[in-house]
């Protein structure tokens, strides 16, 4: 690419953004050593091996150094590493990594998923990550969990998916969800999604878009982040 086509890319505000955010967490990244010394190493290699040669998809996550250096930049991306301690809910929480560095940094953490990855509960149980099984429906509510959050975060979780009709929630949908978790909020609290690309490669319709920014949403592709919580 040419300089100046470079340069321009770079002053792009997202470009920017995106560039701003990756240099200020390679300069300053959290370590990890401390909080991998919390768990238990016999079992964390135990595990490693135990699906080295498993052909599952999720199989994966059980080398979990490159997983948490990713969860390392969403800490990072979200200022959480910098932040008073904070009430923090993760929906589809997989195995916990990102709940478990957040834990480390003095943050009180819960993770909703359902029960359907053994390797997930291994995880979070090395981690010692609190986990509500709970499946993200559609139209429904989701359970008392006993206390509001200051945030509320999602990454590639993909509870808006509905399977195996390969469609996405539609704007109803996705309304009721924000509403539902406005009751789970506390004042001034914080929703953000990492959404994964969907059956057709994009993240969302125009219809979605527009409501997450009806609804007070920063939207930057795959990132959604409702700063105040979504207004209604
Ligand atoms: C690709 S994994 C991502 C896990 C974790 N968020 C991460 O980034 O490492 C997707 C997760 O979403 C969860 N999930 C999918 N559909 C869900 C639903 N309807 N309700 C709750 N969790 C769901 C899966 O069980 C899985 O843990």
């Amino acid at each position: 690419m040419k300089l100046s086509r470079k340069i321009l890319k770079f002053t792009e505000p997202l470009t920017y953004r995106r560039g701003w955010r990756r240099a200020q967490r390679s300069i300053f990244p959290v370590p990890l050593q401390p909080m991998l010394a919390q768990i238990d190493p016999d079992r964390a290699q135990e595990i490693q091996q135990r699906y080295a040669n498993s052909t599952a998809g999720y199989a994966k996550y059980a080398d979990i150094q490159p997983w948490l250096k990713l969860n390392r930049e969403r800490v990072q991306d979200l200022n959480l590493h910098r932040s008073a301690p904070k009430r923090v809910l993760d929906l589809g929480c997989g195995g916990g990594f990102f709940l478990f560095i957040l834990k480390n940094l003095g943050h009180s953490v819960v993770g909703l998923d359902i029960d359907r990855v053994p390797l997930f509960g291994e995880l979070l149980e090395l981690f010692d990550v609190q986990r509500v099984v709970y499946k993200i429906d559609a139209f429904e509510p989701l359970p008392d969990l006993g206390q509001q959050f200051d945030w509320i975060t999602a990454f590639s979780a993909n509870f808006y998916l509905y399977h195996p009709a390969k469609k996405r929630w539609g704007t109803a949908e996705w309304d009721f969800f924000l509403r539902d978790l406005q009751h789970h909020l506390a004042p001034g609290g914080k929703i953000f999604f990492g959404l994964n690309p969907s059956y057709n490669g994009g993240y969302y319709t125009p219809e979605i878009r527009d409501l997450f920014l009806s609804r007070g949403a920063e939207v930057e592709r795959e990132r959604i982040f409702f700063e105040n919580g979504a207004r209604f």
